[in-house]
């Protein structure tokens, strides 16, 4: 997002059925990785499907400053690596703009090198807690100055070598197994990393593609533990990056709320890491069909036929939590129009993403007429089936933080509400899901973009 211009409103109204075939850009979680490994491993990587929104844009910045070469070619990205143990020392700050992944992922990655490196941010990155990874670092023999709280801006400094740890990550995250993973690349030895719960396992399945010595062993409560040899050799490859199944997100929901619609989505990652959504809108009666699952560069992908669908509350367990852990918003809108009560368990680490997205979740709703309780980490949403009586007649704006999702989320709300729904800025989508408007527009669903008093 471009710094100093100003928030965009915009208004989502109910729509008649939406129709159409589409595709969700490229996933987030594969295409920084794609971008980090690609720049990280000596020779070629060809990257086809990138999604090229902010985030993911702001982490190919961040690899060239350290030293990888990055193009486009039509529609193929040509990124010459560095070669493990080889990035430079960046001359400036690394500005992640609002990318918790590519931050603290990239905080892996180069913390444990012998040189300085500062992280920066946009005011939502630079409130969200960076200690879950600056702990391992400093494990490994990482020196760190944090602003207050273990936030950016943040300046790391690697040891001469870097000491391979033994890590148990304390919280269900990704990103924190990833970052001590990458770390572990440039020490010497064996790092492991032991996580309790399984969280999305693109960075093991990618390193092992590169040619990564990295094992993984699941004891039989679920607990894995992942073993990375370090300062091995990575190759180039070529990856074709799969649909976002959390951008995807959003026009499911839509079509099963909007009655009438018919959508297909084509080309959707359906890693099971990463499909807790899809199994819980099955269990809420969604109409959603798997055409043609295949797979596709080591992921299972398929096309998804999504029609309207009279949904029924469910209880959403805890253990399910990491499998969609950014799609409750989203969640969340679908069960407004559900009849019964949805239950989210288990959901603290919404507090901690983009914005506190249990509270922001919870205010847009009520803002639009849904009974809603927010616990500390739960939420209860009681549905309104039809949608009567939900959204705001008087155009209140739904607050969202600088989060993309509470964006898009509210705007779907909108196109089977009663009322239109409004939010106070749409730029954040363009760190995700840049053409989400025009996508949902092309299906057949009313959203307007505030006009722009600065413009004649
Ligand atoms: C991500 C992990 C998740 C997720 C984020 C992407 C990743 O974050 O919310 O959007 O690509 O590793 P946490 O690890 O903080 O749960």
């Amino acid at each position: 997002m471009v710094h100093g211009v100003a928030p965009k409103p915009a208004t989502a109204s109910r729509s008649g059925a939406l129709s159409g075939t589409i595709r969700v850009p490229g996933d987030k979680s594969i295409s920084h990785r794609a971008f980090m490994f690609g720049g990280l491993a000596a020779g070629t990587t060809r990257i086809t499907g990138l999604l090229e929104g902010e985030d993911v844009i702001n982490t190919g910045k961040a690899m060239r400053a350290m030293g990888a070469q990055i193009r486009k070619d039509a529609d193929t990205w040509i990124i010459e690596g560095t070669g493990n143990g080889c990035l430079l020392a960046p001359e400036a700050p690394l500005d992640f703009g609002n990318a918790g992944t590519g931050c603290r992922l990239t905080m892996g990655l180069v913390g444990t090198y012998d040189f300085k490196t500062v992280f920066t941010g946009d005011p939502s990155l630079s409130s969200r807690p960076m200690n879950r990874v600056l702990d391992p670092l400093k494990l490994m023999g990482t020196q760190v100055e944090a602003s207050e709280g273990g936030r950016l801006p943040v300046t790391l400094h690697g040891p001469r070598m870097a000491a391979p740890i033994e890590y148990t990550v304390p919280m269900a995250s990704a990103q924190v197994k990833s970052a001590v993973l990458l770390a572990g690349l440039n020490a010497p030895g064996v790092t492991t990393v032991t996580e309790k719960v399984m969280t999305r396992d693109h960075t093991e399945k990618m390193l092992k593609g590169f040619g990564a010595e990295i094992e993984v062993e699941t004891d039989s409560d679920g607990t894995r533990r992942i073993r990375l040899e370090g300062q091995g050799k990575l190759t180039g490859q070529a990856i074709d990056v799969p649909g976002d199944p959390s951008s995807a997100a959003f026009a499911i929901v839509a079509a099963l709320i909007v009655p009438g619609s018919n959508v297909t989505i084509e080309n959707v990652l359906m890693n099971p890491t990463r499909c807790g959504l899809i199994t819980t809108l099955l269990e809420m009666g969604g109409s959603i069909t798997f055409l043609d699952r295949r797979s596709a560069g080591g992921e299972d992908v398929a096309d998804l036929r999504v029609r309207h669908s009279e949904l029924t509350g469910v209880t959403v367990p805890p253990e399910r939590a990491a499998s969609m852990i950014d799609e409750y918003p989203v969640l969340a809108v679908a069960a407004s129009f559900a009849s019964g009560i949805t239950v989210m368990e288990g959901v603290e680490e919404l507090r901690v993403k983009e914005s506190d997205r249990l509270a922001a979740t919870a205010a847009g709703l009520k803002l639009n007429g849904v009974l809603c309780e927010e616990g500390e980490a739960t939420l209860k949403v009681t549905g309104q089936p039809g949608g009567k009586g939900l959204g705001n007649p008087s155009r209140g704006e739904v607050a969202t933080h600088l989060d993309h999702r509470i964006a898009m989320s509210f705007l779907v709300m909108g196109l089977a509400s009663e009322h239109p729904v409004t939010i106070d800025d749409s730029r954040m989508i363009a760190t995700s899901f840049p053409e989400f408007v025009n996508l949902m527009t092309g299906l057949g669903g009313a959203i307007e973009m505030a006009a722009d008093p600065l413009r004649s």
